[in-house]
């Protein structure tokens, strides 16, 4: 195997020449010496993007979940199959003194902080009229409030570092559109509000050199939707142009793409992976 190309600092990736010289574009997504941490990423889609960023070499990988014997068996697998420093961090995104005691705990850990992955969330179909503000406060607090509270805590630690980072954010096609036939007002608020914190944080964070995105799924196979695979699954690839769900590793690719250098022009995008849901 070829040997990896050093990470680049932020002048030298601003002072970049235009051509990718001797560089593959693989070489610009490679991820050597880099640290993430991943809420959610115990499980679905979380834990495929850790994989997808730990098979391009990232050297420390934190895992910020709710569910500890799920966590720590995902940073087992990681240690296993990808040879990576992976630790298990358990919070609850709610709560941002944990969050921040988290992000504080796995910086001193790893030394450093430099792509946050926000896949933490939740999802439940209440009809609007019968929703108790505690339920629909529950999702806000998870889905919107934690994400903002992981993307600060990383923030802060990524400014006072004075080298740039990656946040990734992931919303939902439902923060763009409202899913049909479920009801599902909390999560589709919650997600719009996602993507549009990523874009505030983008544009307020640019001259950090820190970049937001976001991924927003379509229906994917994850836990998150196994109760409906008898009662919804047909309906939603009826309505999906591919006619399938989507599979937890068809994302690893975006999210590597975005945490790499090879992404390094790219901030405030959110990029829909549906199977064409929305192009119809
Ligand atoms: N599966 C889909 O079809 C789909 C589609 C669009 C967007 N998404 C989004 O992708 C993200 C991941 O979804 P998934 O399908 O992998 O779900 P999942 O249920 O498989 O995984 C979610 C993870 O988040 C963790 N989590 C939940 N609440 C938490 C909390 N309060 N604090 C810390 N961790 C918590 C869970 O323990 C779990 O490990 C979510 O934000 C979801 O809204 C999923």
């Amino acid at each position: 195997m070829a040997a990896p190309i050093p990470t680049l600092s932020i002048a030298e990736e601003a002072n970049a020449t235009t051509t990718l010289g001797r560089r593959s574009v693989f070489d610009m997504m490679r991820l050597d010496g880099k640290v993430a941490v991943v809420t959610g990423g115990a499980g679905g889609l979380g834990f495929a993007m850790c994989e997808g960023l730990c098979s391009a070499g990232l050297a420390g990988i934190a895992i910020f979940d709710l569910v500890t014997d799920m966590g720590e068996m995902a940073c087992q697998q990681l240690r296993e199959d990808y040879g990576v420093d992976a630790r298990f961090y358990r919070l609850d995104v709610r709560d941002e003194n944990q969050v921040q005691a988290c992000m504080d705990a796995s910086v001193e850990d790893f030394g450093k902080i430099d792509i946050l992955i926000c896949s933490a969330g939740v999802a439940d179909l209440v009809h609007a009229e019968e929703y108790s503000a505690a339920k629909f406060r529950r999702v806000i607090d998870i889905n919107l409030n934690g994400t903002f509270y992981c993307a600060q805590a990383a923030g802060k630690h990524m400014i006072a570092a004075n080298n740039g980072g990656s946040i990734i954010f992931i919303g939902s096609m439902s923060g763009t559109i409202v899913n049909w036939p479920q009801p599902q007002c909390a999560y589709n608020a919650s997600k719009a509000g996602v993507i549009h914190l990523m874009k505030s944080l983008a544009a307020e964070w640019a001259t950090h050199h820190i970049r937001c995105n976001s991924i927003s799924p379509g229906y994917m196979d994850t836990p998150l939707n196994s109760s409906f695979a008898d009662t919804l699954f047909g309906e939603w690839k009826s309505r999906t142009p591919m006619g399938r769900l989507g599979k937890p590793e068809e994302l690893a690719g975006a999210a590597l793409w975005l945490a790499s250098p090879a992404s390094g022009f790219c901030t405030g995008s959110d990029i829909i992976i549906d199977g064409g849901y929305t192009a119809i």
